[in-house]
């Protein structure tokens, strides 16, 4: 059998394709962290990427992009309504980032999740070589493993969620919950951003799936936990992902970069502090939450909106799920009533914008920004965190950080919140303006220690090497 020796497989590929007015079509960057972490990886390897086009009813020809194979599943318009926009963001997303929103369980909408993980199966086992290297990603493909196993037993497969793993009680909720963690167990390593995760995974497995596991703790990249499935050993581990920070530091150094900072500065009509906040427009990033505390701190005069500005830069996001178009409405209303109260004309305290930013232009409102405020109510691990620290080589940067990211468990030396805590998210953001120089400039220091040297092809490198090694770091196994 011909065909490529490692295939990524994805809901989305790295680009979307997208329909002009006049009706012609171009490939776009598609949104989201995945793309961000996955793309450098693959440039170059001659691999593969399964993935879904991003519209509906289409179904281009694979294409060769930056070396990598690209092919599509295509979806249903009905598809997307009720595998992706339905059980993946309806049902899986809320669940796993702690029921901020309600979970809706919808048997039609699983119905779809399985067929459309089924097609995900059957594209990949058509695409894979003899014997090759199977990395699938997220939450929309959870049953892809097994589905996979059973079609090609001959793969060495890999999964890893980009998202929290959430508690052993939430999880419980879920009607399909075995079926979902028989579908993972058809992987041979399952990774996580955070060892509490793979830990709820493996109680998981022996409470719902009936198999015994290893009983000692999971570590960072070491210790894995194990399932034994049968004959197969599956290892569990936690790998937290990154960014390619050794590209983004050479990139905010350029010239045209910093004079384009210089620039945003004086369009801002030169502000004493510029904050900013990066995100796709999401319920679960806690916008809602900066844009409380910031007009908390004008209210009670701790802020000054002469001296200051915040910049909001949202990625569209699900715009079709009924929470994300309400959560939409909150946040422009929020924005609305800070600058209704504290704008001068021209001078708007709040700059808000709901679109993607170009690449360059994203980096040079990081280099921009005094304070960046990255504030979710939960969060897999938030790479805008990391971005922004490896913009910073002039040290002169203050992050802002909630403790419920999983970045959080790596950035210890960035002013962390409380976002449920109004009053903590406050105090962070006045610290973080307040802080002398050589404070900043020595936390600065550390965080980008943390960054540079543990960059995307290292979170890549571990988790492909322990797939490769099929090395079983657990102790003696527990059973049910
Ligand atoms: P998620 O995967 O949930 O979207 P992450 O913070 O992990 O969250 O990754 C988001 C990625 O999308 C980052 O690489 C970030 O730079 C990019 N991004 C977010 N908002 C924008 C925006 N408005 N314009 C351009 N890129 C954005
Ligand atoms: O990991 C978060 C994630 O859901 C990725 O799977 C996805 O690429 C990204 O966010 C963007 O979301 P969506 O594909 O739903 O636009």
């Amino acid at each position: 059998m011909t065909g490529s020796d490692f295939v990524v497989v994805a809901n989305r590929l790295p680009v979307d394709l997208e329909t002009l007015p006049d009706g012609s079509t171009r490939w776009k960057r598609s949104p989201g962290g995945l793309v961000t972490a996955l793309e450098p990886i693959l440039r170059g390897t001659q691999g593969a990427w399964v993935g879904w086009p991003g519209v509906p009813d289409v179904e281009p020809e694979p294409l060769i992009e930056d070396g990598v194979e690209l092919h599509s599943v295509p979806l249903s318009a009905k598809e997307v309504s009720d595998y992706y926009e339905g059980f993946s963001n309806a049902t899986l997303w809320p669940l796993y980032h702690d029921v901020i929103v309600k979970p809706e369980y919808d048997r039609k909408w699983w119905s779809a999740y399985v067929e459309v993980n089924r097609r995900f199966a059957e594209a990949t086992a058509k695409v894979a070589a003899d014997g090759a290297t199977v990395w699938i990603q997220d939450y929309q493909l959870q049953l892809v493993p097994k589905m996979l196993r059973m079609l090609r037993p001959d793969l060495t497969i890999g999964f890893f969620l980009h998202i929290p793993f959430p508690p052993v009680e939430l999880f419980m909720q879920m009607p399909w919950r075995t079926e979902i963690v028989e579908g993972l167990l058809g992987a041979d390593l399952i990774g996580f951003h955070l060892p509490g995760g793979a830990q709820n995974f493996l109680y998981l497995a022996r409470r719902l799936a009936g198999q015994s596991t290893s009983r000692g703790s999971i570590g960072v990249r070491s210790k894995l936990g194990v399932v034994q499935v049968g004959f197969r050993t599956v290892r569990v581990g936690a790998f937290p992902i990154s960014i390619d920070s050794g590209q983004l530091d050479e990139a905010s150094k350029s010239k045209s970069i910093r004079d384009r900072a210089k620039q945003i500065r004086k369009d801002l009509g030169s502000p004493k502090h510029i904050m900013l906040g990066v995100d796709r427009l999401d319920y679960t990033k806690g916008i809602d939450v900066r844009l409380n505390a910031l007009r908390e701190l004008l209210d009670e005069g701790r802020v000054d909106p002469e001296e200051t500005a915040l910049v909001q830069l949202a990625t569209p996001s699900r715009e079709r799920v009924d929470s994300y178009v309400k959560m939409r409405g909150d946040i422009e209303q929020q924005v609305g009533r800070i600058n209704g109260e504290y704008a001068r004309v021209g001078h708007p305290v709040v700059h808000y914008l709901h679109r993607p930013v170009p690449r360059d232009e994203l980096i040079a409102f990081f280099v921009a920004a005094d304070v960046m405020l990255v504030t979710p109510l939960r969060d897999g691990m938030n790479l805008v965190a990391k971005e922004y620290i490896a913009c910073h080589s002039d040290l002169d940067g203050a992050l802002v950080l909630s403790e419920f990211t999983g970045a959080a468990a790596e950035l210890r030396q960035a002013y962390l919140c409380n976002p449920h805590d109004l009053d903590s998210v406050k105090d962070a953001m006045m610290s973080a303006i307040d802080q002398d120089r050589e404070t900043r400039r020595r936390l600065m220091r550390a965080l980008r220690r943390q960054v540079l040297t543990h960059d995307v092809d290292r979170w890549a490198k571990s988790f492909l090497s322990a797939l490769g090694n099929g090395e079983v770091g657990g102790s003696a196994l527990m059973s049910n």
